[in-house]
C-alpha cells in the first residue's frame, strides 16, 4: 500500500489542467441529459467520475474525445477546443487521449499483435521492426508477453482488458478515459487492473479520468472523486472526504467499502 500511496502523492503534486469543461450540455433525445458539466483534470492526476447507470457519464467521455459533440459549452483538452477541431486535427486530439471503451471491444479476428499493430498502422510511420518492439514492450508492461500470438476469444475477460489497455497505451497518450475498465472482472482481477491503471500513470505520467461503479477500484486509484447527479457534478472530493459526506445519494455508492 505504501508503493501506491506515494504514487498517489507523485500525482497530486502537479496543477497543470489538461481538460478544461464549462457549461456542456447534451441533450439526446427528449432528455438533458447533460445539464451543466463543469470540470477541470489536472495534469498527472487520477479522477474518478462516479454515477448512476445511464447518467451520462460515458457521454461526458465522448464529449472529452469529440466522439460526441456538446450542444453548449466548452470543451477544452489539451490546450485544443475540442468542436472547433478539423477531422485531422480530431484525429491528431485522439492519439494523445486514449480511450478504453466500456465494452473493451478487441478485433475478435485478428490475434493480439494484429490489434496491437492496429493503431500503430493507422497512427504512426514506423518499420516493422519498431512495431514489433512497441508491441513486445507494452505487453510485458501489463504483464501478457506470452499472449502475443493468441486471439481474443482465447483470452479471459481479465486478459482482455489488460489488452484493450495496452492496445490504448501503444501510442504513448498523455491522457487515458477508462470507461468502467473492472466491469465484469472477479474481485481480485478488479484489483490487479486498477494497481495496472495506478502504475501505468506512475509509469508513463499520463492523467487518468476513470468512469467507474466498483468503488474498491476508486478507493485504489482516485486522487479526486466528481459525482455526477441530474445533469450536473453534485459532489466532489477526496475519496476519504466523499465517503463522509452526509448526503445519501453521494453516501449510497460507498455502502459497498468497508
Ligand atoms: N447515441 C445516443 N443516442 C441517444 N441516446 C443516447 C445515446 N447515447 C447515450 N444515450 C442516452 O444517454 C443517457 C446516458 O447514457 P450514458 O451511456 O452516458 O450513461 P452512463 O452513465 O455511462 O451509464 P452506464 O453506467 O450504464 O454505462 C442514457 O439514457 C442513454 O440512453
Ligand atoms: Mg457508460
Amino acid at each position: 500500500m505504501t508503493d501506491i500511496n506515494n504514487i498517489k502523492e507523485k500525482s497530486l503534486k502537479a496543477r497543470e489542467i489538461v481538460i478544461s469543461i464549462e457549461h456542456l450540455k447534451k441533450t439526446l433525445g427528449d432528455y438533458d441529459i447533460l445539464k451543466d458539466i463543469n470540470l477541470k483534470v489536472y495534469r498527472g492526476e487520477s479522477l474518478i467520475i462516479l454515477g448512476k447507470s445511464g447518467s451520462g457519464k460515458s457521454v461526458t467521455l465522448k464529449c472529452i474525445v469529440g466522439l460526441m459533440m456538446a450542444d453548449a459549452g466548452k470543451v477544452n483538452v489539451l490546450g485544443e477546443e475540442v468542436p472547433n477541431l478539423s477531422f485531422n486535427e480530431l484525429q491528431d486530439l485522439r492519439k494523445k487521449v486514449g480511450f478504453i471503451f466500456q465494452s473493451g471491444a478487441l478485433y475478435d479476428s485478428m490475434s493480439v499483435r494484429e490489434n496491437l499493430e492496429f493503431p500503430l498502422v493507422r497512427h504512426e510511420k514506423l518499420t516493422q521492426d519498431e512495431i514489433e518492439k512497441r508491441i513486445r514492450k507494452v505487453l510485458s508492461n501489463v504483464g501478457l508477453e506470452e499472449s502475443l500470438d493468441m486471439m481474443p476469444s482465447e483470452l479471459s475477460g481479465g486478459m482482455r482488458k489488460r489488452i484493450g489497455l495496452a492496445r490504448t497505451l501503444i501510442l504513448n497518450p498523455e491522457i487515458m478515459l477508462y470507461d468502467e475498465p473492472t466491469t465484469g472482472l472477479d474481485p481480485a482481477t478488479s484489483r490487479e487492473i486498477s494497481e495496472l491503471i495506478l502504475k501505468m500513470q506512475d509509469k508513463f505520467k499520463v492523467t487518468s479520468v476513470i468512469v467507474t461503479h466498483d468503488i474498491s477500484c476508486a478507493k485504489l486509484t482516485a486522487n479526486r472523486i466528481v459525482v455526477l447527479r441530474d445533469g450536473v457534478f453534485a459532489a466532489e472530493g477526496s475519496f476519504d472526504e466523499l465517503k463522509k459526506s452526509g448526503d445519501d445519494f453521494v453516501k449510497g455508492f460507498f455502502e459497498d467499502i468497508f
